[in-house]
């Protein structure tokens, strides 16, 4: 008693709402906790030291680490991984939370994703892949498919190298938009060929130290631009948690049919996973299937998932660093339902348009953290010289709100959408509608059948 211990410095890597939403989380230690930010956003400048390091910068990580003395560097984004900060944080015998490039592949490779799930018997989508040189086996397979396939750049494209085919001609034009007209760059030099799947997706995310799992409650989000699941894909305009349709049962065969193989497979192949396995599952009529595998917190699900656990997250990320994680469920609290709704720029998501002046944001947290508060993570915001906040990016911000139940909290957070504006402002309506309804919700011991509702 009377000793005071020095902080605990954390740096996070990353600008977007998610990395707000993790600074956030991991300052709930209080004072005890003092946040980096690498480069950070207008948000996080309010509690957090933003650095300015690009997130896929792996010597400027080492670098910002050393000089704050930080017991742990987060990672947020994909491009960071891939470019190896992990690796370097590693490397210098920094504490990181993330996989090694190695490791991240099961996300920035769909082919050696579709490796890993084949060889561990993970259920997913047929599929075949192959670059210009393969061009006829690749149609071959489109014409088994009769035409109802999803044609996937391989690498890393912003979420928006996937496009859905409903016939062979439009497949053909897809595989020609990658490997012909090389519409996601390099990252569409090899294509993937997949069987179209149909069903409700959601998200499973789940830390890891490589060997343990300790599941968070599954998430859904919402990546269409529009109400009605219309329009082009995006980075994402939405979430929920939790998502009808998805109880203990479900989550638990996640894990012993995707998750735990996942790891498994990718440990024995020389190439351990430690830090957030995120599986995006589509359930079909024939139990869920995997769509993709991401090594990282999801954008917007962590904005929701965030807020409703019952546990010191900050204590998690370090026990997943040190290889040293329980296995298990990450608890939840009382109010454990959320939704997440994104305010999106004028022209996202083909050109978003800077500078429009935001109102009504000031003084909605997330910097007090009581329950009935709208959190509000930012993600393209700046402060410009002349002291307004406005728009930087695409997605502007995750308004976030909680409830006993998801409709609760949807009114909570539509409440505050009504209060903020900017010139050309884009959100979805329909975020978290019918999510209660008929549900049997993991970790709910409401008698309710189950339902699946198209999210
Ligand atoms: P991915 O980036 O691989 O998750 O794909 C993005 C989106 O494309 C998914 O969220 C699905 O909506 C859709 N998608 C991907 N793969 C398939 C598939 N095999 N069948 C149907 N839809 C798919
Ligand atoms: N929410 C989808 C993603 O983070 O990739």
């Amino acid at each position: 008693m009377g000793v005071s211990r020095p902080p605990l410095r954390v740096l996070v890597a990353g600008s977007g709402a998610r990395e707000h939403a993790l600074a956030w989380a991991c300052r709930r230690g209080g004072d005890q906790v003092e946040i980096i930010c690498a480069p950070g956003n207008g948000g996080t400048a309010g509690f957090a030291t933003n650095v300015p390091v690009a997130a896929d910068d792996p010597a400027g990580m080492v670098r910002a680490a050393r000089e704050h003395d930080v017991a742990l560097v987060i990672v947020g984004p994909d491009a960071a991984l891939a470019a190896g900060v992990a690796d370097a944080c590693m490397a210098a015998g920094i504490a990181v939370f993330g996989p090694t490039a190695a490791a991240a592949r099961i996300e920035s490779s769909k082919t050696f994703a579709k490796l890993v799930m084949d060889r561990a018997g993970i259920p997913t989508a047929r599929w075949r892949a192959g670059t210009v040189a393969q061009r006829h086996a690749l149609l071959g397979f489109v014409e088994e498919l009769e035409g109802r396939c999803v044609v996937k750049a391989d690498g890393l494209a912003l979420g928006k190298g996937v496009l859905v085919c409903d016939d062979v001609s439009a497949a053909r034009a897809a595989i020609g938009a990658c490997i012909d007209e090389q519409r996601f760059g390099s990252a569409g030099d090899t294509v993937l060929v997949e069987e179209r799947l149909e069903g409700p997706e959601v998200s499973v995310l789940a830390l890891t130290d490589s060997r343990r799992l300790r599941l968070f409650p599954a998430a859904r989000d919402y990546k269409r631009i529009g109400d009605g699941d219309t329009g082009p894909n995006t980075g994402g305009m939405g979430a929920v948690t939790p998502p009808a349709g998805v109880d203990d049962a479900l989550l638990a065969r996640v894990e012993g049919d995707v998750l735990r193989p996942c790891i498994d497979t990718l440990a024995a192949a020389g190439t351990p996973f430690s830090g957030c396995l995120y599986a995006g599952l589509m359930l079909t009529a024939d139990g869920p299937r995997v769509l993709e595998f991401n090594a990282r917190f999801g954008d917007p699900e962590t904005q929701v998932l965030l807020p409703v656990l019952g546990e010191d997250v900050l204590a998690l990320l370090l026990d997943c660093a040190h290889g040293d994680l329980a296995a298990g469920r990450v608890a939840r609290r009382a109010q454990s339902s959320a939704v997440g709704v994104v305010l999106a720029a004028a022209g996202y998501p083909a050109s978003p348009r800077r500078g429009d002046l935001i109102e009504g944001l000031e003084g909605l947290g997330p910097s007090s953290a009581a329950d009935g508060d709208v959190l509000a993570f930012h993600a393209g915001t700046r402060r410009h010289p002349d002291g307004t906040l406005r728009t930087e990016g695409g997605r502007v911000v995750t308004l976030v709100a909680r409830g006993e139940r998801t409709e609760e909290a949807r009114e909570h957070v539509y409440g505050a959408v009504g209060r903020i504006s900017f010139a050309g402002m884009q959100h979805r309506t329909d975020i978290g509608r019918g999510q209660d309804a008929g549900s049997n919700i993991a970790g709910n011991d409401s008698t309710a059948t189950a339902s699946n509702t198209t999210g």
